[in-house]
């Protein structure tokens, strides 16, 4: 726990000093670039690791075998790096975006959870298409990856074709918050406690309590609605957002990518903060 505690921090650092955030502003591959690797997120789930739980600096986003079991599946993160051969090299830009917003891969197959499909689908065009102009700029890596078993029916699809979806101003902080924390972020997945068909997203929304077990032993999703961020001011919260430690100084624990969160603008995370604020207490 404490190695990986280290690796996390040796990390945070070095993305500290070598990259400056884009929010809104530069090209789409630099929309796409910040996107991915803060809010997004990508790679907590597709980059693979070391045996010690730190991500592999030269396989970003390769995928990541083994990454999760339980008795319901076996999860296996695939390769979303441009290689044709094990990767998605050969899928359309529109493939991909079909993929990431509604779920659904180019041979028609529905992919499984935990990828929040239910979230994802509300990514603006344009931000999607930062991500997708990312995804075709990254080494390709060839690494060959499992399909993951689902023992559990998936559901048909994840809702009707996806058409377009519009940019939410980021002048209007807490809708920008709500579109970060939500389909961008997945925040709320995380932390809205499990209901019938996965986090109950709609109903207790940022109510915390899923336990997440690993290498670190458990942790369990904090309340995020004003009752359980009452104690804490919007600069402790945002510091826990972005640095991974409490303001007593211990470290959280996985799976909360924070050393993706190091790399939030200033003005997303405030965006958050002010959204969070805002929620139903719990
Ligand atoms: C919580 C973990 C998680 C996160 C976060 C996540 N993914 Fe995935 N993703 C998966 C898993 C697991 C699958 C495979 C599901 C299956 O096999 O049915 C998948 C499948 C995919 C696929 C289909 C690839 C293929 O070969 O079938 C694409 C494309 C993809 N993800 C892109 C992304 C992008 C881009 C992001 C960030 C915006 C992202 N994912 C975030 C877990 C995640
Ligand atoms: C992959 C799951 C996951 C994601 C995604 C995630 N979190 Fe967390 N979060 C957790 C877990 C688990 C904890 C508890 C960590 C601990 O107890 O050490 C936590 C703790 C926190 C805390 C500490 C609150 C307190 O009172 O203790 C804050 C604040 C927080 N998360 C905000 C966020 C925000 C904002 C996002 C999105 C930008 C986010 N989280 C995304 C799993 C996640």
């Amino acid at each position: 726990m404490r190695r990986l505690m280290l690796k996390v921090a040796a990390v945070l650092a070095t993305v500290l000093v070598t990259h400056a955030p884009i929010t809104n502003a530069g090209t789409p591959l630099e929309r796409g670039e910040y996107l991915v690797n803060s809010i997004a997120a990508c790679g907590n789930c597709h980059t693979p690791r070391d045996p010690g739980g730190a991500p592999i600096a030269d396989q970003a986003l390769a995928g990541y075998p083994d990454f999760y079991s339980a008795p319901p599946y076996d999860l296996h993160a695939p390769n979303i790096t441009p290689d044709s051969k094990t990767g998605i090299g050969d899928w359309t830009d529109e493939q991909i975006i079909r993929a990431i917003r509604e779920g659904v891969r180019p041979d028609g197959r529905v992919l499984g959870p935990p990828m929040p499909f239910n979230l994802y689908r509300d990514i603006s065009d344009s931000d999607v298409r930062a991500i997708v102009a990312y995804l075709r700029s990254i080494p390709a890596v060839e690494h060959t990856v499992p399909t993951s078993v689902y023992r559990m029916p998936l559901p048909p699809s994840w809702g009707p074709p996806v058409t377009t979806v519009a940019d939410v101003d980021p002048a209007d902080t807490v809708a920008y918050g709500a579109y970060l924390a939500g389909p961008v972020g997945h925040c709320v997945d995380c932390h809205s406690p499990l209901g019938e068909n996965g986090p109950d997203i709609d109903h207790r929304r940022g109510h915390g309590g899923i336990a997440f077990d690993g290498p670190w032993g458990t942790s369990v999703s904090s309340d995020l609605t004003p009752t359980g961020l009452s104690r804490w001011s919007d600069d402790e919260v945002k510091s826990m957002i972005t640095t991974g430690v409490r303001p007593d100084g211990t470290p959280m624990m996985p799976p909360m990518p924070y050393a993706h969160y190091a790399r939030i603008a200033d003005s997303d995370v405030d965006a958050i903060v002010a959204y969070l604020r805002t929620l139903p207490p719990r």
